[in-house]
This record gives structure tokens, C-alpha cells and sequence, in this order.
């Protein structure tokens, strides 16, 4: 019998027994199927995720998988993604980063919370008048695309176009197993109409200025030393970063409470603990489930030589499960304290949306706990998860009864 694929693994287990089926190959092994190492242990994951010598730059490993595509026909996704922060390195990884922190600072966000918390009234409202929660339609993928689309301006109108380019990056991003021709038309279609509509914002907000975050990053680029290019890449990066994987985090974390039914009870009695209970949701299951890097130079990791030009595939799932690392790692528990888990990364490229997912997740948590005591599945419509690629996972329907 053939092995099956990672991507099957992590498709037929649950988070737990996916994470540790890896565990057991080793802190660190090679994965032939796949051609890159895979990482399960903590201190090795950190100490990759801050070594220099370990690139951002994935390009090599995308146009590796890329046997069947004409590469000519993702120029623009090329030319757009290969600005971004989450693949460049130092020098110029600095900042490309800085300039958006700078953009997104507490300030900016706390500016989104009453947007935030209407979206999420409008909903409560709209759930109970039709008696039905359907909780990734409803909530986790409304959330994040009304606030950001709210972060960058865009007209209510235009949100579906851009939740769909935006999705469509995210899945070619997370390491699909193939990549056909009419893969690459359609994400250098997504690449190339945000890129247009970005140019288009950008002469808006020269001639008339205003209080947002693409505004900021216009008045700041010189200072910088940045050009449009690469201020139009950070705008794409974090609308794509920020879409899908809040969506899906939100729905994992849901669920993942919902099988929980006494830490539930606890929460929904002391909603004190919703930013605990969050870290430890997002630990059991993350949404990015791989974060992959590509050796500059040979290694040594463990026991192992990593060859220049090789591929390291960081599993969440395995990660934030390492017994060395977490007491108990595969409960759920609400008071855990120092939960390092790396579901948003770690080091320099550490998550830069994670507070505002975070505050996201929070604000619709704590209205769930407050409007419906006896929140649960639905037993009639069974959950279905959705892997949209060996990087990402979430929720395709999260039907609930309250
Ligand atoms: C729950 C939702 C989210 C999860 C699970 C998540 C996860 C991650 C992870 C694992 C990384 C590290 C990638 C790497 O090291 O290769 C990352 C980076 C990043 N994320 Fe998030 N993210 C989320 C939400 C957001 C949001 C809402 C935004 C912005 C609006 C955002 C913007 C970014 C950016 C810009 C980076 C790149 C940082 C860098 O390269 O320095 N993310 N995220």
C-alpha cells in the first residue's frame, strides 16, 4: 500500500492524531512525497524560524512544484508576491514590515472595534430572526472581510470580488499539491486586479489623504524608502493575510470549544478567560498548519543536514502539541499559562494581524457567550472542514443551534 500524502493525513485525522502521526516520524524528518523536511519540535521550529541562514523567499519552491504551469502566466502574481514582507528577507524585509506596523498601530485598530461590534449585532439580529447560526457564513467570513475592507476603504460592492482574489492567493500560497495552467490564469487574475485597484486607490488617496491605513503607508514610503510597488505588495499582503486565516481560525476555534462541552461550560460561566481560551483554541488547531522556509546555506538541525536550497515544513499541529513544550499538551485547558504556541508564527516574521484577529475572534466570542447560554452544534447538519491547501485549514459549513 502506497504512503498516503500529507495532505491526506492531515484530511482523514483530527487535529490531535495528525499531530501525532508526525510527531512520531521525528523531531525532524525527510518527507520524500513531498521533497522537504518536516519539522514537529518546538526548540527546532524556533530555531529555524530565527535563523538567517532559514529564507522567506519561497520562490525556488513554488516554481519546483510548478512542473505543468507556463511560468509566463504568473508574472504578475510573481512580480507582486515577490515584494511582499512574508517573503523577503533583511535587509529589505525591515521595512517592508516596519512601514505597515507603523500603519497598524493600537491606535488603528481600536478604531475598528465599533465596526467590528455592529458587524457582529447585525448578525446576532439576523441569526435569531431565521432561528439558524450557519457560523462561517455568518460571522467568520463576514468579520474579517467588512474590517478590512473597512481598513483599506473599499466600497461595500467590491468586498465579494475581493474576497474571492483574495482567497484564491491564499490557496496558491499554502503549497498546493499541483499547479495547473488555469490555476495560474486565476491567481495572476486575482494578482493582477488587485494590483490595478490598489494603483487606482493609491492616485485617490495622493490627491485627497485620509485617516487609513493605505494612506499612511503612502505618506511614510519615502521616509522608507520604498517604491509604489512594494507599497502596493504590503497593501495585498495584509488583505490576503488577513482574510482567510481569521476566518478560518475563528471557525477552528469554535469548533474545537464546541467538543470541549465542560471547558465550554467554564467559559461561558467566567467569560473572563475568552483571551486564555483563545490561545488555546488556537493551539489545538490552527488555521496555518504548515509555515515552510528554504535553507540558504547547508545546516546542521539535530541530527540532520539540511542542504542549501532545501525545504523546511513546520507543522503547527505538531509544534504546538510538543509534550516538552505544554503539560498535557493535547487538553484543553483555560488557566494554561505561558501558551507559546506558534499558530501565528514566531521571530521577526511573527504574525502582524494577530492582535486584530485576536480582538476579532474575542468580540464575537464574547457576544455568543452572552446571547445564547445554550449554544452547540447543530446534530442535523454535520460540520464539514475545508483544506484548502497543505499550509491552510478551516471550516466549509460550521452549522449551529442555540
Ligand atoms: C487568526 C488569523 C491569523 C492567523 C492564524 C495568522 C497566521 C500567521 C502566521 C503563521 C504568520 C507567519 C508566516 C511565516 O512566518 O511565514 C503570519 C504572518 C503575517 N500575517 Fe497573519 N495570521 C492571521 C491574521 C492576520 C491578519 C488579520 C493580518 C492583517 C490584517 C495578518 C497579517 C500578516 C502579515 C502581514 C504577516 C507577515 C509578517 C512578516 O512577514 O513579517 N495576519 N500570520
Amino acid at each position: 500500500m502506497t504512503q498516503p500524502s500529507l495532505m491526506e493525513m492531515k484530511i482523514n485525522n483530527t487535529p490531535e492524531d495528525f499531530a501525532h502521526l508526525l510527531q512520531d516520524m521525528g523531531n525532524i524528518f525527510w518527507w520524500p512525497a513531498g521533497n522537504f523536511w518536516v519539522i514537529t519540535a518546538y526548540d527546532v521550529a524556533k530555531d529555524i524560524l530565527t535563523n538567517p541562514n532559514f529564507s522567506c523567499d519561497r520562490t525556488p519552491f513554488f516554481v519546483s512544484r510548478m512542473p505543468n504551469l507556463n511560468l509566463e502566466l504568473i508574472q504578475d502574481f510573481f512580480a507582486v508576491v515577490s515584494k511582499m514582507m512574508v517573503m523577503s528577507d533583511y535587509p529589505e524585509f525591515t521595512n517592508r514590515r516596519r512601514i505597515c506596523y507603523d500603519g497598524f498601530s493600537n491606535q488603528s485598530l481600536d478604531k475598528l472595534v465599533p465596526l467590528i461590534k455592529t458587524t457582529i449585532q447585525n448578525q446576532l439580529a439576523r441569526c435569531k430572526k431565521v432561528n439558524q447560526i450557519e457560523f462561517v457564513a455568518d460571522f467568520a467570513k463576514m468579520i474579517p472581510s467588512i474590517t478590512l475592507a473597512e481598513f483599506f476603504s473599499i466600497p461595500g460592492n467590491e468586498r465579494e470580488d475581493f474576497y474571492c482574489w483574495s482567497n484564491n492567493m491564499t490557496q496558491f500560497f499554502g503549497g498546493a499539491s499541483s499547479y495547473t495552467n488555469e490555476d495560474g490564469v486565476e491567481v495572476n487574475n486575482s494578482a493582477s486586479k488587485l494590483k490595478n485597484y490598489f494603483r487606482g486607490l493609491i492616485e485617490q488617496r495622493k490627491n485627497l489623504p485620509q485617516n487609513d491605513f493605505l494612506s499612511i503607508l503612502i505618506q511614510h514610503k519615502d521616509a522608507f524608502g520604498l517604491n509604489e510597488e512594494e507599497i502596493i505588495s504590503q497593501a495585498i499582503m495584509m488583505l490576503v493575510a488577513g482574510q482567510v486565516t481569521t476566518t478560518d481560525q475563528m471557525c477552528n476555534n469554535l469548533y474545537t470549544l464546541m467538543c470541549h462541552q465542560e471547558v465550554k461550560a467554564k467559559l461561558w460561566q467566567e467569560p473572563g478567560y475568552i483571551d486564555n481560551a483563545l490561545d488555546e483554541l488556537n493551539r489545538l488547531d490552527p488555521a496555518v498548519t504548515f509555515i515552510f522556509r528554504v535553507a540558504k546555506e547547508d545546516a546542521k538541525v539535530g541530527l540532520e543536514t539540511i542542504k542549501a536550497g532545501d525545504v523546511v515544513f513546520i507543522s503547527t499541529h505538531a509544534v504546538n502539541r510538543d509534550p516538552k513544550q505544554f503539560d498535557h499538551p493535547d487538553e484543553c485547558i483555560l488557566t494554561r499559562t505561558n501558551n507559546k504556541q506558534i499558530s501565528y508564527g514566531y521571530g521577526g516574521h511573527y504574525c502582524l494581524g494577530a492582535k486584530l484577529a485576536k480582538q476579532e475572534m474575542r468580540l464575537c466570542f464574547l457576544e455568543l457567550i452572552q446571547n445564547f447560554p445554550k449554544l452547540s452544534i447543530d446534530i442535523n447538519i454535520a460540520p464539514v472542514r475545508k483544506h484548502h491547501s497543505l499550509a491552510f485549514s478551516g471550516f466549509e459549513r460550521l452549522a449551529l443551534s442555540f
